[in-house]
């Protein structure tokens, strides 16, 4: 399915596919560093977060600790929604400037030139180049967002860049662009290569 105003987008349509809402826990559940964006009162904003996990199949839900001082944590509560992404090697560096400064101070996507298209469920913009893409409603839970900074999201819609995620599985070419892992102050690791387990007898 092509992305509207594709124009926008340095990056060819096509390339963004919508995935099966039954999939959508595929897109995270190997533990990638994300991207959140949200949007509240003409103001958007996006950071980085790598604690989200996938916390259902279907209706697929995630969880995500979004920390109280973030303007993120505003626009979230504002707006009740977002867009979690899935960056790639392509855009460390972009993660990690988004994960390191406040849209409090400045849009982000002007300073830091980010390519963004509309969503389809959501009003937060989805951030062009990525992997993954998951727009998300916040399922309200006051005890445990005030108290432990977890948000409880469900996803409305998912979409994957079809050169990286098909048939239900991502598919990382050697060289190429994949998704990224966050050890501590910058330092990130590519997703590695995939490996089976052999099927025994039950
Ligand atoms: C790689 C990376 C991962 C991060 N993960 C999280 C996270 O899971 N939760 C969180 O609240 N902040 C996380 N942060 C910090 C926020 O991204 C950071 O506080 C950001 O500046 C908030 O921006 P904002 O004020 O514009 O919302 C992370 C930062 C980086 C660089």
């Amino acid at each position: 399915m092509p992305a509207a105003n594709a124009s926008a987008s340095p990056y060819p349509a096509a390339m963004r596919t919508a995935v099966p809402l039954r999939h959508a826990y595929r897109l995270l559940n190997h533990g990638p560093t994300t991207l959140v964006s949200t949007a509240a009162g003409g103001r958007r904003n996006v950071m980085a977060a790598a604690w989200v996990m996938p916390l259902d199949f279907e209706p697929p839900k995630f969880a995500a600790v979004i920390a109280r001082d973030t303007w993120t944590r505003e626009l979230l509560e504002a707006s009740g929604e977002c867009v979690l992404h899935a960056p790639t090697s392509a855009q460390v560096d972009l993660t990690w400037a988004v994960g390191s400064s406040s849209g409090r101070d400045g849009d982000k996507f002007a300073r830091l030139g980010i390519a963004t298209e509309p969503a389809q469920h959501v009003a937060a913009p989805l951030v062009a180049g990525c992997a993954a893409w998951l727009e998300c409603r916040v399922l309200p839970d006051r005890p445990r967002q005030d108290e432990h900074d977890l948000f409880v999201l469900e996803c409305l819609a998912a979409w994957a860049d079809d050169a990286l995620f098909a048939d239900g599985a991502w598919r990382f070419a050697a060289g190429g662009p994949r998704t990224i892992h966050h050890g501590h102050g910058g330092r990130f690791f590519l997703t590695g290569d995939p490996v089976a387990a052999r099927r025994g007898p039950d």
